[in-house]
């Protein structure tokens, strides 16, 4: 096989990865994926950095297994507690990218004034969104608001109904956010709900959804490496940990049909 031809690994806690994983599928479409959601020990947001750490090194390892020529950390929570861990004892070995940085190399190339960042308990309380904004030195103010209850909401199915909007307004309705001029989906999870979001603020903020801005880094950091797939995409697989019916619903909801779902007990 020839090195662009290899997969490329997605992981998240669940389905909230999918989000990036369809990006990649839109904009790449002759790149094939290895989707691992780790279903059975989701949500992350609440797990220590430690526990999150070696989940995420297993995973990678498994990736890996599959000759992934990159392995892409589709979730913050993990990217903010395992990304320079897995760069440092895999990097070597395949392209390890995650989903914070190319997020904050976007907003520091747009002029904000003050910036809102919703995620996990996990992603929130590791302030990497803030370090990495006020590293780069962007001008912007930066707000962060932990939002925890999203994922299991997202998880359960809770998506348009009154529970997710009564959950979704009194989150946002936080005063930390008043007045802010775009708003950051710290979490792999919330692009499902982006509408929802985008109208609570009756669309007058700029809702960022890493999907889109990832997947293009990652173009770019496949091109870099000469790495893109210059033939046909080989079958995409699904792996979850603990097979969840909503998991193969919304998988097949974003690739549109049959689509090789396997549980793979990789903690036994
Ligand atoms: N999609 C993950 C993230 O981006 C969700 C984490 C969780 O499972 O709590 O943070």
């Amino acid at each position: 096989m020839k090195a662009g031809e290899r997969p490329i690994g997605v992981f998240d806690s669940g389905v909230g990865g999918l989000t990036v994983a369809h990006a990649i599928r839109q904009a790449l479409p002759g790149e094939s994926l290895i989707y691992f959601g780790d279903t059975a020990h989701l949500p992350y947001g609440d797990k220590s950095e430690e526990a999150i750490r070696n989940y995420s090194r297993r995973i990678t390892d498994f990736l890996i297994g599959y000759d992934s020529k990159m392995v892409l950390i589709a979730c913050n929570s993990a990217s903010a507690s395992a990304y320079e861990t897995l760069l440092g004892e895999f990097g070597s070995k395949t392209l390890i990218m995650d989903v914070i940085n190319p997020v904050v190399e976007y907003v520091t190339s747009h002029n904000y004034r003050k910036l809102g960042v919703i995620g996990t308990k996990r992603t929130i309380s590791s302030g990497t969104y803030e370090k990495k904004i006020h590293d780069a030195s962007a001008s912007a103010s930066v707000y962060s608001l932990a939002t925890p209850l999203l994922v299991p909401m997202i998880e359960e199915g809770f998506i348009f109904d009154d529970i997710s909007n009564a959950i979704i307004r009194t989150y946002l309705s936080d005063s930390s956010l008043n007045d802010i001029d775009a708003l950051i989906l710290g979490c792999t999870h919330y692009p499902i709900i982006r509408n929802q979001i985008s109208k609570f603020f009756n669309f007058n903020v700029e809702v960022i959804d890493s999907a889109r801005i990832v997947a293009q880094r990652l173009r770019v950091m496949l091109e870099q490496n000469d790495l893109l797939n210059k033939g046909r995409a080989g079958e995409d697989l699904f792996f979850v940990s603990d097979y969840t019916e909503y998991f193969g619903k919304i998988a097949r909801m974003f690739f549109e049909g049959n689509i090789n779902l396997q549980k793979a007990d990789i903690w036994r």
